[in-house]
């Protein structure tokens, strides 16, 4: 079936309804027959052609269009000390859903970000990825132990772009910050019911680790005051996660000894006292750096006292006094701590999902020429 042009200019230049009619019709036939003769054709000859034309139009997507959401692809290229776990973790523990994370190194070409765990590159830079890189990519250093355990494998200059680790002067910070509180609701603080006076647990004594700081300061603390210790160092049992806050909220204080001493190197130590209601006594950087990151009065200091003596005599004397001890727990009015993920499975998801959402609003050109004059500044 066929209309002539000729046909088309009679029926278009006639005025009778009738004649009218029939053209509409025939038009609309004629396309419905026409698209189910193209549908099959097409279908039947060009389906591998129609999938290949798919495919391509599913990698346009790596190519930028400002109007679209534009996710960019971050690869993580080992997985830290070889826990995996769920990238949708980023979303459910920080609602961070700004990127694409994958661990298939097979993707690297097309990586807008690729994060690199330090301890990893085991003194060997073959197991770096691949040169040349993709001009857009950017490789990530990802590195959260002090510099005291930190191994000075040689060759990492000039060949990462953003570092990522708990400093503030890193590219990517990653941490537990206290959050201003801006309701009224936390108004009433409860003081968790207390039946120890401090206490500490630890499961790292390896003086490599830098642990002999802490562990003579602990020797020298328990000659004057009691301290109930937990976790595998001293008892050799691991404290069960589910007991951790609870553990700490019995207890007034908490020993937030770090295993090393080192700016910023502040750890989780502290946040977990923090969130659990228990004042934290702590070992580490000086008091104004921990003053950069949590409220002068939510804390005690060891360097606060001339000797551990002095430190122990004034938790003695806190104990006996609640009104000076609950003045550690004003800040609460103002802040609020947020619980950390606590197995250490979990310590590596959030660097991770913060490189990831780093990385889709940076846009600089950027290098980190001499890694660990800077990491050991
Ligand atoms: C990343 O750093 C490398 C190594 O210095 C450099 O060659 C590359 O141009 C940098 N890329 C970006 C996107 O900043």
């Amino acid at each position: 079936m066929q209309l002539s042009g000729k046909q088309i200019e009679n029926t278009t230049m006639s005025h009778t309804p009738p004649k009218r009619t029939f053209f509409a019709m025939s038009i609309v036939v004629f396309s419905l027959v026409c698209s189910i003769v193209a549908f099959f054709i097409y279908f039947e000859l060009g389906h591998s052609e129609c999938a290949s034309r798919q495919l391509d139009l599913q990698q346009d997507k790596g190519v930028r269009h400002p109007e679209e959401e534009f996710k960019p692809l971050v690869l993580l290229w080992f997985w830290p000390l070889g826990i995996t776990f769920d990238f949708r973790d980023c979303k459910k523990y920080f609602n961070i859903d700004s990127c694409e994370l994958t661990a298939d190194r097979s993707l690297y070409s097309r990586a807008d970000g690729v994060i690199v765990f330090h301890k990893h590159i085991s003194w060997d830079l073959k197991n770096l990825p691949p040169s040349p890189r993709s001009p857009f990519q950017k490789w990530i250093w990802f590195h959260v132990e002090s510099p005291t355990n930190t191994k000075r494998i040689p060759g990492l200059e000039n060949l990462f772009n953003l570092t990522l680790s708990y400093r503030r002067d890193a590219d990517i910070t990653v941490r537990n910050e206290l959050l201003t509180v801006k309701s009224e609701s936390q108004k009433d603080f409860k003081l968790p019911e207390k039946n120890k006076l401090v206490c500490w647990i630890v499961t790292n004594t390896d003086p490599r680790t830098g642990t002999g700081t802490r562990a003579s300061f602990y020797q020298e603390l328990v000659k004057h005051i009691k301290v109930n210790v937990y976790g595998a160092a001293f008892t050799g049992v691991r404290l069960g996660n589910e007991d951790y806050y609870s553990t700490i909220a019995s207890c007034k204080f908490y020993l937030s000894f770090e295993n090393s001493v080192h700016k910023d190197y502040i750890t989780e130590k502290v946040n977990g006292p923090l969130v659990a209601g228990t004042v934290p006594v702590v070992l580490g950087p000086p008091r104004q750096n921990y003053e950069e990151f949590i409220p002068a009065d939510s804390f005690i200091h060891v360097n606060d006292f001339p000797d551990v003596k002095g430190l122990a005599d004034f938790l003695t004397q806190l104990d006996k006094n609640d009104e000076m001890y609950m003045r550690y727990f004003q800040w609460r009015r103002y802040l609020s701590a947020k619980p950390h993920l606590l197995s250490p499975h979990d310590e590596f998801i959030k660097p991770i999902c913060l490189a990831c959402d780093y990385i889709l609003r940076d846009k600089h050109y950027t290098v980190v020429n001499d890694l660990y004059k800077w990491y050991f500044q």
